[in-house]
């Protein structure tokens, strides 16, 4: 089945924003990585990224729609610095009944104060932060290790 791998604000400029915090891989080096790892083990993905926060929610209500339908594993999700606001992506994960595994490439906790709490952790299956980009694959991995479980 499929598996959402989703992008929020600002992951648009991987590779050239913030560097040292992001490292140089794009935004399409993910998506190749991502494919890889799912079609390893046998999954497709959808690869989808926004700077909106309303499309995002639109995004994670279709998941729930696909989840249901039984064509759709959850959703890999870096909800950017809408993890650190956003009430709304809380209630539409919890909602739509989405497994969610949430991505920081980096680690959230050694940065800014404003970036340690998340409205996201709350209602995730399960959380990466600080591997890098290599974080979406561990994603996919443990969202599909999960999912076996259940
Ligand atoms: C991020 C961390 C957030 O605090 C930040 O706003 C991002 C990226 C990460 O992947 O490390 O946009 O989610």
């Amino acid at each position: 089945s499929t598996i959402m791998v989703l992008n929020g604000p600002n992951l648009n400029l991987l590779g050239s924003r913030e560097p040292a915090q992001y490292g140089y891989e794009t935004l399409t080096d993910v998506e190749v990585m991502c494919r890889d790892a799912a079609s390893a083990l046998g999954h497709d993905i959808d690869f989808r990224q926004s700077n909106h926060e309303g499309i995002l929610i639109d995004y994670i209500h279709e998941a729930g729609r696909r989840i249901k339908e039984g064509e759709m594993l959850g959703v890999v999700f870096n909800p950017g610095a809408y993890t650190h606001t956003s009430i709304a992506l809380h209630d539409a994960i919890k909602g739509a009944e989405v497994p969610v595994i949430e991505v920081h490439i980096s680690n959230v906790h050694a940065r800014e104060a404003f970036r340690h709490h998340s409205y996201i952790s709350s209602v995730a299956a399960g959380i990466v932060v600080g591997m890098g980009v290599q974080g979406y694959v561990l994603g996919i991995q443990g969202l599909v290790h999960k999912m076996k479980q259940a």
